[in-house]
């Protein structure tokens, strides 16, 4: 098969967060509304776009890897490649994997016009960062499922020295008012019954005098929208607004993402986190006196330069004292033009496996204890989808577990559900009363 010029047929494969989620989306979008067909098969796409992941190593190879497989099928498809490696390596991709198209997170708004440049055998590069300009370009939301994200705000300007973020998504910018309250307004007539806010540093979202908190209790008066999330947080920007609105808004859901990356004051310092410890565990003070039954949830580096046992430990006895519902933990990964990737002190890979695995294994020990804890509770659960099971529907509660029940109930009804029993990463529960959606 030749390759495609003016493809038909395309295909979005979004790779980390879920900021890349929904970018693939709005993609996805784009592109239909250009006259263009989604297929779920990416080897018989025209056109595959991959929405790429710079965060790790491990995750910015594997677009090389995905480009090699897509080519290895015997089909030749025009290869897009968007994403935070396109930001990040730009021109370099289509040297070194011949490409079709590389564009950045900032400039997917301008797909349609790469396209017909790719089909004109040129290569369609566009990496610049224009503040915001894509969000006005792209078509109206149309058709969601029962869970949306709606992306607030992008960037950072922390530059903590292990990331690469600020590079590849570049400054801290907040989307306005108007637009995101139209935009949450879209989703929910479109199916919408949740929604999470999502940004690089979400709370520190801002239009003006008005603060995250603002705009959630903006948010909560849409009819029909039954939940709001937001993810990911920086501990500095932990408003009093936004802390209230936990305690105000019955539909923010009582869940908070809140990294802290170590549990030792000097990595802290070492990573620039601009915070410490001490005033980490005080901001969750606050949080849990608003709403006492928060579930908190955080992101973990293990192995960051010169971390010693004892730093090491500090992060375990720092777990201990917050007891996490969930979180993720990682290896650190030495990020080229990062400062931490020239640091003195670089931990080797089998103390980083340990480190990980001993991590892990208090994390998990904490979110099989806080699932135990949920069983008796009832609660609300958004159902989702359908499950393996006849009957069988899987939804979420309000503290972000993972529930199955058997159920009449269909996507998007939100029922009430007494847990019955736990398991490390799912819950069985059973229906209570019905609840009109
Ligand atoms: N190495 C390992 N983990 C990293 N993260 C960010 N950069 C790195 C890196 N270089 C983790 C942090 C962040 C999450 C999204 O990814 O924990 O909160
Ligand atoms: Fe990266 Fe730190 Fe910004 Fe989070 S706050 S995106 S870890 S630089």
């Amino acid at each position: 098969m030749t390759k495609p010029t003016n493809p038909k047929t395309f295909h979005v494969k979004s790779f980390g967060c879920q900021m890349n989620v929904y970018d693939g989306e709005r993609m996805t979008e784009l592109m239909a509304a250009q006259g263009m067909t989604a297929t779920d098969d990416a080897n018989a796409a025209d056109l595959v776009v991959l929405n790429t992941c710079h965060i790790r190593e491990k995750a910015t190879e594997k677009v090389y890897s995905d480009i090699g497989r897509l080519r290895k099928h015997g089909n030749d498809p025009m290869i897009a490649v968007a994403g935070c490696v396109a930001q990040a390596e730009g021109v370099e991709i289509a040297h070194r994997a011949k490409v079709d198209i590389v564009v950045g997170p900032q400039a997917y708004h301008n797909l349609p016009d790469l396209v017909a440049k790719a089909s004109r055998g040129e290569l369609g590069l566009d990496t610049d960062m224009p503040v915001l300009s894509k969000f006005g370009a792209l078509p109206a939301r149309r058709k969601v499922g029962p869970t949306a994200f709606l992306t607030v705000q992008e960037g950072c300007d922390k530059f903590c020295t292990y990331c690469v973020v600020p590079y590849t998504r570049g400054a801290e910018i907040s989307r306005a008012w108007d637009a995101l309250v139209d935009e949450a307004k879209a989703l929910v007539d479109a199916g919408a019954k949740e929604i999470t806010l999502l940004g690089q540093n979400v709370n520190a979202w801002s239009d003006g005098d008005r603060d995250l908190g603002a705009l959630i209790r903006e948010l909560d008066r849409i009819p029909g929208l039954a939940r709001i999330r937001y993810t990911t947080s920086h501990p500095n920007d932990m408003t009093n607004g936004l802390i209230d609105a936990h305690r105000d808004v019955e539909k923010l859901m009582p869940f908070l993402h809140l990294p802290v990356q170590a549990g030792s004051d000097r990595i802290l310092k070492a990573m620039n986190r601009s915070h410490s410890r001490d005033s980490y565990l005080r901001i969750l003070d606050r949080v849990r006196a608003a709403r006492p039954d928060i579930a908190l949830s955080g992101d973990f580096i293990v192995g960051f330069p010169g971390e010693t046992e004892a730093e090491f430990e500090d992060t375990l006895s720092l777990i201990d004292e917050v007891g996490y519902a969930q979180a993720f933990s990682f290896k650190y990964s030495p990020r080229p033009g990062t400062p931490a990737a020239d640091m003195d002190g670089q931990i080797a890979p089998e103390v980083m496996d340990d480190r990980l695995q001993r991590l892990q294994a208090a994390l998990n020990r904490d979110q099989a204890a806080f699932n135990a804890a949920s069983v008796g509770r009832t609660c609300q659960v958004l159902i989702e989808r359908k499950g393996k099971l006849p009957g069988q529907m899987l939804g979420k509660s309000p503290w972000l577990q993972s529930i199955h029940l058997i159920t009449d109930a269909q996507v998007g009804d939100l029922v009430e559900v007494e847990i019955v029993s736990a398991g490390p990463n799912s819950l069985a529960g059973i229906e209570r009363v019905k609840q009109a959606a």
